[in-house]
C-alpha cells in the first residue's frame, strides 16, 4: 500500500522499484544481490509482515521479515555505501501515555508484530550508521486493504456496524506519508521520527468520519470495546505519535479528515465509489 504511492508520488528522484519478487528481504544474498546490482544512494525499507492478527499465529515469520529481513537490508545497505530510511509502527509502544508519544519515549509493544517491528528498528541501528526510522500509524490508501475500504465495503450490506471505541490513534493517509518520506529523504533526515497525520480519534469516530464524508450517514455504528472485539492481538488503547519531531524540522502533516477527503476523492477518481 505504501509502496506504491512512493512510487506515485516520488518524481523527484530516480526511483528503482522493487518487490518481493526481486528480493525476499528473509535472505541475505537475494538483498545483498538486489542493492549490489543497483547500487542506491538511499534504500527505503517498507516492505513488512503487516498483519497484526497473524503475527500472533506466527511469529516467526513476522519475526523473519520484520526483523531479520530488516538486519539483511541493513547490513547489505551499509556495505554498499546506501543510506536507510526504514518505516515502523506505533505498535512498538503499549499505549498507557497520557500524551502523545515522543520518538524518544520508552517502547514496549503488546503484540508479536510490535515486537518484530521494535527488533527490525533494533537491527537498522545496530547495523547500519546512517539511518532514519519513521514510525506511522494506522495506514490507508487506495492501493491496498485498509480500514476505511472495510466499512464501505460493510456498509454496502450491513444496516448497522459496530466499531471499537477504546483505542485511539492517528490515521495516516499513504499519499501524505509517501510525500513526507520523499522530503525527509530529500532533505537527509536523521533519527527515529515520528510521521502520522494530524489529530486522532478511536476506531468509532474514524469509521464514523468515513461515513459521513461518503455521504452514509443514514448506517447505524455502534461502539464496541476493545473485549467485545475478540481479536487474537492485544492493541494499545492509545498510541498517537507526537509531530514535534517532525515540527522541529519545519515539516507538517495534514489533518487526518482532510486526509480522508483526499482518499475518498482518489477512489471516486478510479471508479471505486459512487
Ligand atoms: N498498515 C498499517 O496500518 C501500518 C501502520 C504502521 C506502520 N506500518 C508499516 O508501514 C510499512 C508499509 O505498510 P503497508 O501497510 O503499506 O504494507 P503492505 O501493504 O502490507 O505491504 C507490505 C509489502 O511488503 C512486502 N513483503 C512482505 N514480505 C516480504 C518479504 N519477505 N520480502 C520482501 N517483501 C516482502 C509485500 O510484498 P508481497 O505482497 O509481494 O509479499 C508487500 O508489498 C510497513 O513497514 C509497516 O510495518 C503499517
Amino acid at each position: 500500500m505504501l509502496g506504491t504511492d512512493l512510487l506515485k508520488e516520488w518524481d523527484t528522484d530516480e526511483l528503482i522499484p522493487a518487490s518481493s519478487q526481486d528480493a525476499d528481504v528473509r535472505i541475505a544474498e537475494q538483498v545483498h544481490r538486489l542493492l549490489a546490482r543497483t547500487r542506491p544512494d538511499w534504500t527505503v525499507l517498507t516492505a513488512a509482515y503487516t498483519d497484526v492478527d497473524g503475527s500472533e499465529r506466527n511469529p516467526e515469520t513476522a519475526f523473519a521479515v520484520n526483523a531479520s529481513g530488516a538486519e539483511n537490508v541493513a547490513r547489505a545497505a551499509k556495505e554498499l555505501g546506501s543510506r536507510l530510511f526504514f518505516v515502523s509502527t506505533d505498535y512498538v509502544f503499549d499505549g498507557t501515555s497520557t500524551r502523545p508519544y515522543e520518538p524518544d519515549d520508552p517502547i514496549a509493544p503488546l503484540n508479536v508484530y510490535g515486537q518484530s517491528k521494535a527488533a527490525g528498528e533494533k537491527a537498522i541501528r545496530e547495523h547500519h550508521s546512517d539511518w532514519c526510522i519513521a514510525r506511522t500509524s494506522w495506514l490507508f490508501g487506495a492501493a491496498g486493504a485498509c480500514f476505511p475500504e472495510k466499512i464501505l465495503r460493510a456498509s454496502e450490506t450491513r444496516p448497522e456496524l459496530t466499531v471499537v471505541a477504546d483505542q485511539v490513534g492517528s490515521p495516516t493517509f499513504t499519499r501524505d506519508l509517501a510525500r513526507m518520506i520523499r522530503d525527509l529523504v530529500r532533505m537527509d533526515a536523521r533519527g527515529t521520527l515520528h510521521v502520522t497525520n494530524e489529530g486522532s480519534c478511536s476506531w468509532f469516530e474514524f469509521a464514523r468520519e468515513i461515513l459521513r464524508q461518503a455521504s452514509r450517514d443514514s448506517i447505524r455504528i455502534k461502539p464496541i470495546t476493545t473485549a467485545d472485539a475478540g481479536r487474537p492481538a492485544i492493541r494499545p488503547a492509545y498510541s498517537v505519535l507526537s509531530p514535534a519531531s517532525l515540527n522541529a524540522r519545519g515539516l507538517r502533516m495534514p489533518d487526518w479528515r482532510d486526509a480522508l477527503g483526499c482518499y475518498l476523492k482518489e477512489l471516486r477518481k478510479q471508479g471505486k465509489l459512487a
